[in-house]
């Protein structure tokens, strides 16, 4: 009987475990929502509306202009696609816009070497009220996407009950499981429910979702920027253990490229996503975006940093008085990423510490890189007092590794 019991409750979990093997290490690519939104005026903005074009032209740039290469591999589609459905009840592309379908679009990324993403939503309709995916189309939504090559979906949460949501998600994930294809999955189903226990089993959700979102829809601001990482840093004892290979929080995308950030805020954005471990995707014009733009999400080394194996999100160790915050994100080989954060609106300030008082083991020797400049750190005891000066609203970025001693 207890073997039963027990062969049972193994069966159960293995239900509801998203065993897909994808996201090792966060996701990387471009997202077309917080750039383009719900444009569908294909007649008067036909090189931006969300249109079967703008994907594959997305989709050129990343496997042209060294996107791919590094590691920006997924071109996800939001809402607004979608047309209705056919009389079997199964999803289509809206004709006009995406006139070859969506499994053309799939072959065009695959053809590139990329993968293609795309955007449900567990409700009546998604966000912008185009027609969703209720409990009774789970399944057959799943097959549609998997028939159709999708390698991502975004599961949104609009237009539905706390019930359905505790319902739908763990029915998605199982469903896409069961069609035997790799289809990431991405849920919304956190951020629904107020991001934080006992209303959201971070257990459960890393369970059965490759990604999710715990907060806010982020807008073209710092202001935005600002408050989704307060609530992240407010949360982190909760937050920072859910997220690891496989499964990550999403604090939503990257706004580099676009109209709200300077150069500074640019940076910061890009070198704290990058220590929490965030998805980095994109949501910019890449066939417009400027070389500075492009430095600065090509970073190799905030890219290696990101992508690293063990997958471990960091956390802010460290707030002064002065507004200079400090980031810590521990990797592979005893190495690790701290990023000194201003909050200055005033002027470059002269940051003065040590890694001792940053918590690093004490007498111990590094080395690294200051990942923005290329300049080499040697030498750098966790004794030794440095200055870092913090332009307002930057960051100054390390790469470091202990010293190997000399034998
Ligand atoms: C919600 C999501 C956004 C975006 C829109 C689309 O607001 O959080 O990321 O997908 O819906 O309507």
């Amino acid at each position: 009987m207890l073997q039963k019991t027990v062969l049972l409750l193994a069966l159960v979990t293995q239900v509801l475990m998203l065993e897909n093997g994808l996201l090792r290490t966060p996701p990387m690519g471009w997202l077309a929502w917080e750039r383009f939104r719900c444009n569908i005026d294909c007649d008067h903005d036909p090189k931006n509306c969300i249109s079967e074009r703008l994907f594959m032209e997305m989709a050129d740039r990343l496997a042209q202009d060294g996107w791919r290469d590094l590691g920006y591999v997924y071109i996800n589609i939001d809402d607004c696609w979608i047309g209705g459905r056919d009389a079997k009840g199964r999803l289509l592309p809206d004709p006009k816009r995406f006139p070859h379908g969506i499994a053309f679009l799939a072959d065009y990324a695959h053809s590139l070497g990329l993968k293609l993403g795309i955007y449900e939503d567990l409700g009546k309709m998604t966000c912008m009220g185009y027609p969703g995916t209720t409990l009774d189309k789970v399944e057959l939504d799943a097959e549609t996407f998997a028939e159709w090559k999708i390698d991502m979906l975004k599961l949104d949460g609009c237009f539905s009950t706390a019930k359905e949501r505790a319902h739908g998600y763990p029915k998605m994930s199982a469903a896409l499981n069961a069609t035997g294809r790799p289809i990431a999955f991405a849920c919304s189903w956190p951020a629904y429910e107020g991001g934080l226990p006992p209303k959201v089993n971070y257990t459960l959700i890393a369970n059965i979702c490759n990604l999710w979102r715990n907060y806010d829809d982020i807008q073209d601001s710092w202001k935005s920027v600002l408050s989704i990482l307060d609530w992240f840093v407010k949360h982190q004892d909760i937050l920072q253990p859910a997220a690891g290979p496989g499964h990550w929080n999403d604090p939503d995308m990257l706004l580099i490229g676009n109209f709200g950030l300077s150069f500074e805020e640019s940076r910061a954005q890009m070198a704290l996503w990058t220590v929490l471990a965030a998805p980095l995707f994109m949501s910019t014009d890449l066939r417009t975006i400027s070389p500075q733009n492009i430095d600065i999400l090509q970073n190799p080394l905030v890219i290696k940093i990101h992508q690293d194996p063990l997958g471990i999100q960091g956390r802010r160790i460290f707030k002064s008085k002065s507004q200079i915050e400090v980031f810590k994100r521990p990797l592979s080989n005893g190495a690790s990423a701290l990023v000194f954060f201003s909050r200055r609106t005033d002027m470059p300030y002269r940051f003065h510490s040590s890694l001792l008082e940053l918590n690093f083991p004490e007498s111990k020797e590094y080395e690294g890189q200051n990942v923005f400049t290329g300049d080499v750190i040697r030498g750098l005891k966790s004794e030794t007092n440095f200055t870092v000066i913090i332009n307002p609203s930057g960051v100054v970025m390390w790469y470091l590794y202990p010293m190997r001693t000399q034998e």
